[in-house]
């Protein structure tokens, strides 16, 4: 079938991709034309394992197509998948402008004769899909015929390709049979289960899920807490509990929070537009908050451990919110290295792929390399020379760098494991002060 994608973000580049690996003819837009010329030579807007190479294979075999135009991709596409992004304002409410002015470009390019169907991909708060109807019945000619589905996206930064093209359910929410029928002629060649809803359920099937899995690791990091004063090890108990089959074990691992460009935004989103519908969604609230307080936790380890903090050397290892992206965006890393850094640290950090991420990223809070901040090529020289070693991100390029010369090369052997990822016990026995989260001696 013939698609197109709006917007080229992480949800539109790779669900373009992988429809056109599923023999789909696609046609992806995004108005930044810089982004657009680079895809069309094969440079890849941000790193994601895979994605360049089913990229280039359907662009090379004219199956994926790059353009600037939504005029051009409503001519194409018989089905129009939305996927421009919804920030968050400050108040944590979606900015869901973009949206809007994509709608309003959409509706001035249907013609009559030719039915389209409009596809909410974007992560929007419940009841989005009726605004996207009535920009459309606004701005369109009234010979103009379309309908508006919601196609939630499920994908993980990381493994976004393996988790498009086989995810654990899709979800439509559609408002008539035709759409089914466009939406399940779209993923025949998907094997996995349909849940066909309304449009709002949808729509409220994404944040709640999003939500929930926010919620899991915050009890956990809670419950790490509580480990911390009573001795238990908080991954002994993630993993009784995760024997239950009704609680389960993924999303259990304490550590210093989530971070990325999903859970804080969308948890705040959701908060925001229940209290739009009139319910105060204190629950998540609380989810919010002890996010937060595992960053400022984590911290006051290194800050009661080493005492006195300015004029240390502290190697930073892992910046990305998660292993698998470059993906800086709310990393629990930046707000920790910023502490350390105004208590006046010096800071050695390394990430096998974030380092261009991460010099933006704190150049936008006015840091920049040189002075108390550094980067290094590896794990091993990040570490040389420091007081301490922070772990923010579980790279394997980090739980299997060469622990051994690190332990040779570094002033004092402390380690903080903030994502409890190294083996404590060989390190312990070489040696080393360890410092999880949520475990003996933490
Ligand atoms: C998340 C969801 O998992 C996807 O299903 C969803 O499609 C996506 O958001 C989205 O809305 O687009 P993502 O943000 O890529 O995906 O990453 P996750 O793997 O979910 O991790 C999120 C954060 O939680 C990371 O910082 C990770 O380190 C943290 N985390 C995860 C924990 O601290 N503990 C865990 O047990 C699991």
């Amino acid at each position: 079938m013939k698609i197109s994608i709006i917007g080229t973000g992480h949800v539109g580049l790779v669900t373009g991709a992988c429809f056109a690996e599923k023999g789909h003819d696609v046609l992806c837009a995004d108005s930044d034309a810089e982004k657009i010329s680079r895809l069309r030579s094969g440079v890849m807007p941000f790193f994601e394992p895979g994605l360049d190479g089913i990229v280039k294979k359907h662009s090379a075999a004219g199956r994926l197509k790059f353009g600037t135009s939504v005029s051009e991709a409503v001519r194409h596409g018989q089905a129009i998948f939305i996927s421009v992004w919804t920030p968050p304002l400050k108040t944590g409410k979606a900015d869901l402008s973009f949206v809007e002015n994509v709608c309003r470009e959409i509706a001035g390019s249907l013609r009559a004769g030719e039915r389209r169907l409009i596809v909410e991909k974007s992560t929007v708060p419940v009841n989005t899909a009726r605004r996207v109807l009535d920009t459309l019945n606004r701005y369109a000619s009234r010979d103009a015929s379309f309908s508006v589905a919601s196609n939630p996206e499920f994908l993980r930064e990381g493994t976004a390709v393996e988790d498009t093209l086989k995810p654990d359910r899709i979800v439509f929410g559609v408002a008539d049979a035709e759409s089914e029928r466009t939406l399940r002629e779209i993923y025949s060649a998907f094997n996995a289960p349909i849940i066909v809803t309304d449009v709002a359920s949808a729509e409220l099937i994404k944040h709640a899920s999003n939500s929930f899995l926010a919620m899991k690791i915050s009890f956990i990091n809670a419950v790490s807490l509580i480990c911390e004063h009573s001795g238990a090890d908080v991954t002994r108990v993630a993993e009784g509990m995760g024997m239950d089959h009704r609680i389960q074990r993924a999303f259990l691992n304490a550590g210093i929070g989530y971070g990325g460009s999903c859970f804080p935004k969308d948890v705040s989103a959701f908060i925001d537009i229940s209290r739009e519908l009139g319910y105060e969604f204190r629950l998540l609230e609380e989810v919010e908050r002890i996010n937060r307080d595992m960053r400022t936790h984590f911290f006051r380890k290194i800050e009661r451990e080493l005492w006195i903090l300015k004029g240390k050397k502290i190697a930073a290892l892992g910046l990305s919110f998660k292993p698998g992206t470059d993906d800086m965006r709310m990393a629990p890393s930046l707000t920790v290295i910023e502490e350390l850094m105004k208590e006046g640290a010096a800071v050695s950090a390394f990430d096998p792929v974030s380092i261009p991420a991460a010099r933006a990223a704190f150049g936008e809070k006015g840091i920049r390399e040189g002075g108390l901040l550094s980067f290094a090529s590896s794990a091993e020289e990040a570490c040389a020379g420091a007081e301490a070693v922070c772990v923010f991100t579980e790279w394997p390029e980090i739980v299997q760098a060469d622990w051994k010369t690190i332990g040779e090369s570094v002033r004092t052997r402390i380690v903080f494991d903030g994502r409890n990822c190294l083996d404590a016990t060989a390190l312990r026995a070489a040696g080393w002060t360890v410092k999880g989260m949520g475990r003996p001696m933490a």
